[in-house]
């Protein structure tokens, strides 16, 4: 691609990133996506269904907190409690070990149940006997949500909207955290994040590793994002490294991406039943060195789901951390000596997690989490990571590959130190 496709591609991306303007109406549990490109089920019917529709069509007993957060945010919580058709209140009854997922930026619990029924991490678990609790961060389309700000109105929007992973760490974990030990009355649970949900994880064990070791028997992380300084898609380092874009974006009155919206369905989920490639095009120019991994006839419910919006500040902290190339705090310029005593960011304090076990999963075609900086990652973790293992996967592919045997392995480590 030349300078001029480049542009005319950051275009066509910033649109959709932005553009917020929704004219369907909504329908409860149904996602908006255009009856003409389903009339002759060219695509599959999960690409229609919202989480529990999924759930139920599927036969999993599912259901759907609210959990409130201590700076007044109202959360999605989403919950399959059972193996495939098992009866929901015999389920109920029986005390299953707990499991809590957390996804991706810009992404939502939706994540972990668009492959295959077979091969979504999210099922599979719950067919191995768990208790599956999946979070939604604050601001995605499940999340929209507070006790006094409106995210909608002109002036709150930059208090709602002011946030990125550290804040998801501090607020977010211990509230999801605390209601899921608390309804299920147990003592331990086991996490498992993905991308953005890792990196949050990470920040909470760095500023607080006994609460955590106290609620958390062992993490999963799957292309968990630390420090970036090997990031191989070139149109994400590009991006990064627009702060004149991101100025006047921002000098727009833009606080929020990615908003899931009736367009952005519609396109993305043409573009991917119509043309499988350009999807997995698009996606090799972002998150995977190649998709080959990825089953590729799921690709488009995947896009009818994802993005699922989140705020501006999020991408511009992972902007930061691919532009120093340093794991740290949001950079604030010439305020940092107001907000930390100090001119830079502090950084993630990675030597402050002890006695803790990690299970680190790697994806040799991963972008947005390379090899390389994940080794620098279990080097900084040390002792703590028990489980280190690298697969063919790109960044999705932790969620749509057609082999999921690492998540086997995940299963197996979990069997293996079990909590409850
Ligand atoms: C569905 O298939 C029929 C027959 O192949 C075709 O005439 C019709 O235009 C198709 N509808 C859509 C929405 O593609
Ligand atoms: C946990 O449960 C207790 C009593 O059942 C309740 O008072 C408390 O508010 C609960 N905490 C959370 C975070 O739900
Ligand atoms: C700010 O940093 C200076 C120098 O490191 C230190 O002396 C001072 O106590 C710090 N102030 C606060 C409020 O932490
Ligand atoms: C890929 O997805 C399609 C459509 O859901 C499914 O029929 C097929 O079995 C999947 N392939 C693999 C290898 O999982």
């Amino acid at each position: 691609m030349n300078g001029n496709h480049i542009l005319i591609l950051l275009i066509v991306i910033i649109f959709l990133l932005v553009y917020k303007y929704d004219t369907q109406p909504r329908k409860r549990g149904q996602i908006n996506i255009p009856k003409v490109l389903h009339e002759n089920k060219t695509t599959d019917e999960d690409s229609k269904r919202s989480f529990s529709r999924i759930c139920r069509s599927k036969g999993y007993p599912f259901k759907k907190y609210k959990v409130l957060t201590e700076d007044g945010y109202w959360l999605t919580l989403f919950r399959i409690y059972g193996t495939k058709n098992e009866d929901p209140t015999e389920a109920l009854q029986k005390s299953k070990p707990a499991v809590f997922f957390q996804h991706g930026v810009v992404d939502s619990a939706d994540t972990f149940i668009m492959n295959d029924e077979d091969k979504s991490p999210a099922f599979m678990t719950a067919n191995a006997g768990y208790d599956v609790w999946l979070g939604n961060s604050r601001g995605n389309k499940y999340s929209r949500e507070h006790q006094w700000l409106d995210p909608d109105d002109s002036e709150e929007k930059y208090v709602f909207f002011d946030y990125s992973f550290e804040e998801m760490a501090k607020y977010d974990v211990p509230a999801f955290i605390d209601f899921i030990l608390n309804t299920t009355e147990k003592e331990k649970l086991a996490v498992l994040g993905h991308s953005q949900g890792a990196t949050t994880m990470l920040v909470k064990m760095s500023e607080d590793i006994d609460w955590w070791n106290k609620h958390v028997s062992i993490f999963a992380c799957l292309g968990g994002v630390g420090r970036l300084q090997h990031t191989s898609s070139k149109l994400v380092k590009d991006l990064a490294n627009q702060n004149l874009l991101l100025d006047a974006v921002k000098r727009l009155g833009v606080v929020e991406i990615c908003y899931h919206n009736y367009y952005q369905s519609l396109i993305f989920s043409t573009i991917c039943s119509i043309s499988p490639s350009l999807c997995n095009f698009l996606i090799e120019l972002v998150a995977d060195a190649s998709s080959e991994a990825n089953n590729h006839s799921r690709v488009d419910v995947f896009m009818a789901h994802y993005p699922s919006g989140s705020s501006l500040k999020s991408f511009e902290h992972f902007a930061q951390i691919i532009v120093s190339g340093k794991f740290q705090k949001f950079d604030y310029g010439a305020l940092n000596l107001q907000v930390y005593n100090q001119t830079t960011p502090p950084k993630v304090d990675l030597k402050a997690i002890k006695d803790t076990k990690i299970i680190q999963i790697v994806g040799t075609a991963d972008h947005l989490s390379p090899v390389e900086d994940n080794l620098w990652l279990k080097s900084e973790l040390g002792s703590n990571v028990v489980f280190y293992e690298e697969y063919f996967l790109g960044h999705t592919s932790f969620l749509l590959a057609n082999d999921m045997q690492f998540m086997k392995d995940v299963l197996h480590q979990f069997e293996k130190n079990k909590w409850d």
